[in-house]
């Protein structure tokens, strides 16, 4: 029998939708740090950064602006590789409890020994120790896309992205740009993009998270991207949306992220699913899980209750999302079995 597509999910097809086995391609590896190991951290480092915490133990922000400098000050504490290792260890911990068997996380040289290349192979090293340890005992797969940081400006993204070129692989797989969308333009960094891309590197860069479609396109063309990380305010120009759909370009959409930070003052405002049906290939993310008090799970519960999206839907979402992950060819097929199971 087939379900009437406007009647809400029942309790079960709801716990089915989060109950897949899940990918996701945006999330942030800092930004993912539980705060109870920031603050573990920072007590046995002794360094006082108690003003990022809420007295609940949650992180403490007022806006998009200040999550950002919470957020760095959260690095402080993270001074080492040890520290990095460590961190791999207790996000993908989460990560496996939520379903998720393949993760692609963003990872900044700027934390990692600021950019240095002998001090970022270190840190680099350690995270893939912890990586295989963690595939071994939860078998849930991690890649890196390494990320320059858009407000530390395109100087400093040329340092992130010989960093990136320098450890191009099999596990860092992609190079990416996050931080403030006001800082410059995207065309001031294509001498980092174009350097990552001749390093055989796959791209993807923040977009029209808070500015809107033309940002979306200066991505497009300037940095020519394969996936756009959010790129939801391409939704406000219906052929820009079009030429998504039509180039197949894959867009790294986190609602909770987008909800919690006000980009959109609902989910049901989020339009996720009218560019789902537009024909644009969209995937789910977490992006910074504990600052957006989200998880993998609560993305696709808050889905399905709120567009009805089933688990033959997010079925779906989850194989536009391998399609558009940067790993090689046998990890894919080893990756699409897991989804099939
Ligand atoms: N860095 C971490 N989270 C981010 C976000 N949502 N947008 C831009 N940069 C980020
Ligand atoms: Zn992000």
């Amino acid at each position: 029998m087939t379900r009437d597509p406007e009647a809400p999910l029942s309790e079960e097809d709801i716990a089915a939708a989060m109950d897949l086995p899940k990918v996701e391609l945006h999330m942030h590896l800092e930004g993912a740090a539980p705060p109870a190991f920031i603050r573990g951290l920072a007590k046995e480092k002794n360094i006082d950064i108690s003003g990022i915490f809420r007295p609940d133990g949650g992180y403490a922000y007022r806006d998009f602006e200040h999550f950002l400098s919470v957020y760095e000050a959260a690095c402080t504490v993270l001074t080492g590789p040890e520290e990095f290792r460590r961190l791999v260890q207790a996000v993908l911990e989460q990560s496996a409890e939520n379903g998720v068997v393949y993760t692609e996380t963003f990872l900044s040289p700027d934390f990692c020994g600021g950019c240095d290349l002998g001090a970022w192979r270190e840190y680099l090293a350690a995270m893939q120790e912890a990586a295989a340890e963690a595939e071994a005992q939860n078998g849930i797969t991690l890649r890196g896309i390494v990320t320059c940081i858009r407000h530390f400006g395109p100087e400093q993204a040329k340092l992130a992205a010989r960093c990136a070129a320098e450890t191009a692989g099999d596990w860092i797989v992609g190079f990416g740009m996050g931080g403030a969308e006001n800082a410059g333009e995207q065309k001031d960094f294509a001498w980092a993009f174009d350097a990552a891309r001749e390093a055989g590197l796959k791209l993807t860069t923040h977009a029209g998270e808070w500015r809107g479609p033309e940002e979306v396109r200066a991505a497009l063309q300037d940095l020519r991207v394969e996936r756009v990380g959010h790129g939801v305010r391409a939704a406000e120009d219906p052929a820009l949306v079009e030429e998504i759909a039509e180039r197949g370009v894959t867009l790294e959409c986190c609602p909770g992220s987008n909800v919690f930070l006000g980009v959109y003052d609902r989910l049901e405002d989020h339009p996720i699913d009218r560019l789902r049906k537009a024909g644009a290939r969209v995937t789910v993310s977490t992006d910074d899980p504990p600052f957006f008090h989200t998880t993998m799970r609560r993305e696709y519960r808050d889905l399905a209750q709120t567009f009805g999206w089933d688990a033959d839907t997010l079925r779906e979402v989850n194989q536009t999302a391998l399609d558009a992950a940067f790993c090689d060819p046998d990890t894919r097929a080893r990756i699409a079995k897991l989804l099939e199971a």
